[in-house]
């Protein structure tokens, strides 16, 4: 018997409260379903009566509570998300090729995926990249406020780490510099439709056959021109993208 989960957070994007909002949808469970186990709630996506199996898997939650505090709003909504992430780059382990990630930020996730896999025998490498830095090209300050010392905490951070490969410069520009011969898990975060296509023209022939690539914006509606791009790219590679509950999408490379 899988043991009740549940996982409640307040990250609802776009929510005028997400404090009522979440009240307000809890109540309504209890009034209909009379339990609230079983559910999660958070990152605008709420399931009833499903199993949570990632709850249960504790080298996934020691992870996970190693980076993400309990009042950490947005952390605790995307768990599902970063689940994902660690399930994909746990099933790419054998299969050779390094990983990848395109848009690091602050390496919240990549750090989670880092300390999941550490007791793995995980030898592939991975490639960090962002810009790290103020950049005309795109809006840092969203991502590092004013930070200027970004690039020192994100290689502090990976720093026990020795497999983990950090390139600063502009996507796809920083690949010139370096970047794997062979991908097995390609993660793109970019939130820029160009950026994330220009990944993909460099990038997609080198993941390997029954390599994943993941998307993290893919299904949410505010991205919905960079979904179209991708789309369209993958048509004509014949692939489809599948939209997942999280709101990310998956490829399995053909
Ligand atoms: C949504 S954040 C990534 C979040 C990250 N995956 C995490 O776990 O927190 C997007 C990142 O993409 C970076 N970025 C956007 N366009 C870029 C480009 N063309 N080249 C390099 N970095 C870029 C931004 O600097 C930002 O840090």
């Amino acid at each position: 018997m899988m043991p009740n989960n549940a996982h409640f957070s307040k990250c609802f994007w776009g929510a005028a409260s997400a404090e009522n909002f979440q009240e307000n949808v809890k109540a309504l469970i209890w009034s209909e379903f009379g339990s609230l186990s079983d559910t999660f709630m958070g990152d605008n996506l709420i399931a009833i009566g499903r199993n949570l199996s990632f709850l249960n898997d504790e080298k996934f939650m020691e992870a996970f509570r190693s980076v993400i505090t309990p009042d950490n709003v947005p952390g605790q909504g995307i768990i599902w998300r970063i689940y994902t992430l660690c399930w994909a780059a746990k099933t790419s382990l054998k299969r050779g090729g390094d990983f990848v990630e395109c848009g690091v930020s602050t390496g919240t996730s990549a750090k989670i995926m880092c300390e999941y896999l550490n007791s793995e025998d995980f030898s592939n490498n991975v490639w960090l990249y962002d810009v790290f830095r103020i950049d005309p090209r795109v809006d840092t300050s969203i991502y590092f406020g004013s930070s200027s010392s970004i690039l020192d905490e994100v290689t502090g951070r990976f720093a026990p780490f020795p497999n983990v490969r950090i390139v600063p410069g502009y996507v796809p520009e920083s690949f010139e510099l370096n970047s794997p011969a062979s991908i097995s898990f390609l993660h793109l975060d970019l939130h820029d439709t160009a950026s994330e296509i220009a990944a993909l023209d460099a990038l997609f022939d080198r993941v390997t056959p029954g390599g994943i690539v993941l998307f993290d914006d893919y299904g949410a509606t505010g991205f919905q021109k960079q979904k179209a791009a991708e789309d369209e790219w993958m048509e004509r590679r014949g692939q489809v993208i599948l939209e997942l509950p999280t709101g990310q999408g998956l490829v399995v490379k053909l």
